[in-house]
């Protein structure tokens, strides 16, 4: 089914005003919704954070009174929608299970927009990323065991592996590193630029949720494992937005926003089983059509152009969850040993020269220990050893997978080896322990 959102009715910004009730509306069961119901309450709060973010920071940049009273009323909408998504999250859902909903958004999410990404140095980027938050997975799932003593796969119900990958700490990069080539804003694709606009969206709040509720834990080991990714997601942020076309003007990134939104929501909308939620995707869709008619207008008013040129005559589906676990293992057997160069591209870790600029970040903030290794040791201390969840074959290739995808340069004291992991290996699985 193809839609062209221009050409949409939509619900206009008058009508979008709802009472408090209607707002914060009544929580999922956490042991009842779909995985992927979950993934897209996740995302979907992303993005309306950013929708809000993006209109403060275009209005502190704005001299237009006419604009900044259209910014006004819908960013307050913007904020309502936040609410309402956001607050679907039951009160008894941990930190930890949250956060391990917020890596199978990330890994399941940049699967698909890998798959579906036009632009091929883009593409290469997402599998980059890719298999950092399936690492992010792996390691927040031992704690979510060893603390909560609750089964991962009880948030990821199988659809998600929960395998080492190339290991967190080898994640910290000089941020200048991190920074990619821009698209072409008059030669990228709509499916480009949306898939772009809504990583960023996703990784910024997967930012935001580490920072504002990592320090909730006691385990001063938790702690400091939620301040080491979240500085890994900072790098996501920093990585995904500067493939945006820095020239777009705040007009045209007010259009991309709205058009965003409206993806996002029918791609949620048309995908969602539950009927509860599948309303609330229909109406913020129409919401959004709302709003982007207003962009629309704005931009042909100040731009001069057709908004069509930006984002063309139909609605692209950015955000399809589903199990993505063969393209996952493809990634991660033949890319983890993958490494920033200082070109703006990639290299491998045997290429690195000596005074590669990420060894210096790694060694000081490792230098007493990597959080994210040292759950494992935890875990190996506590029960013999980690806690994955694949099949058997994969499961199997764990210690060669961390002799290609650890850097030998560089490592925290508390690293598992590859021999430390050979030996995990052969004791007994725990996972069927939680079922
Ligand atoms: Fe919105
Ligand atoms: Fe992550
Ligand atoms: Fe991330
Ligand atoms: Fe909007």
């Amino acid at each position: 089914m193809t839609l062209n959102p221009l050409k949409e009715k939509g619900i206009p910004v008058e009508k979008q005003l709802r009472s408090w009730h209607e707002i914060a509306r009544k929580p999922f069961n956490k042991t009842e919704i779909d995985c992927y119901s979950r993934t897209r309450q996740i995302l979907m709060n992303g993005i309306e954070v950013e929708a809000w973010n993006f209109k403060h920071n275009f209005s502190r940049n704005c001299t237009d009174t006419e604009v900044n009273k259209f910014i006004a009323q819908t960013r307050r909408i913007e904020d309502m929608q936040q609410t309402t998504v956001n607050w679907l999250t039951p009160a008894d859902q941990s930190v930890l299970e949250t956060t391990l909903g917020y890596e199978q958004v990330a890994v399941d999410l940049t699967a698909w927009m890998a798959q579906n990404e036009p632009d091929p140095y883009v593409k290469e980027t997402f599998d980059f990323g890719l298999l950092e938050d399936f690492d992010h997975l792996y390691r927040y799932s031992q704690w979510a065991y060893f603390e909560h003593g609750i089964s991962p796969n009880d948030i990821v119900q199988g659809q998600t592996d929960i395998m080492l990958s190339r290991p967190t700490q080898n994640h910290h990069n000089d941020n200048r590193l991190r920074l990619r080539k821009p698209y072409d804003k008059a030669a990228a694709a709509p499916q480009t630029k949306v898939n772009i606009y809504t990583l960023v969206a996703g990784e910024q709040q997967t930012h935001n949720y580490y920072a504002e509720h990592g320090m909730e834990y006691g385990n001063q080991c938790i702690r400091e494992t939620y301040a080491e990714i979240k500085d890994v997601e900072e790098e996501h942020v920093s990585m995904y937005e500067s493939l945006i076309d820095p020239t777009e003007s705040w007009f045209e990134k007010l259009l991309l926003h709205e058009f965003v939104e409206v993806c996002t929501y029918y791609n949620c909308m048309v995908d969602e089983e539950n009927e509860r939620l599948k309303k609330i995707w229909q109406m913020f869709m129409e919401y959004e059509i709302g709003h982007l008619q207003i962009a629309a207008e704005l931009f042909k008013k100040h731009e001069k152009r057709d908004p069509e040129e930006v984002i063309g005559t139909q609605i692209v589906l950015p955000c399809r969850f589903v199990s993505q676990k063969p393209y996952v293992t493809n990634i991660l057997e033949n890319e983890i040993h993958k490494r920033l160069d200082t070109e703006m591209g990639y290299t491998t870790i045997d290429k690195l020269p000596e005074n590669w600029p990420s060894y210096d970040v790694q060694k000081k903030v490792g230098e007493e220990g990597s959080p994210t290794e040292m759950v494992i040791q935890v875990m190996a201390a506590a029960k013999g050893r980690d806690l994955v969840v694949a099949d058997k074959k994969l499961k199997k290739k764990e210690a060669e997978l961390l002799q290609k995808g650890l850097e030998p340069e560089a490592q925290a004291p508390d690293t598992v080896s590859v021999e430390q992991m050979t030996e995990m290996m052969a004791e007994e699985e725990i996972e069927h322990e939680c079922d």
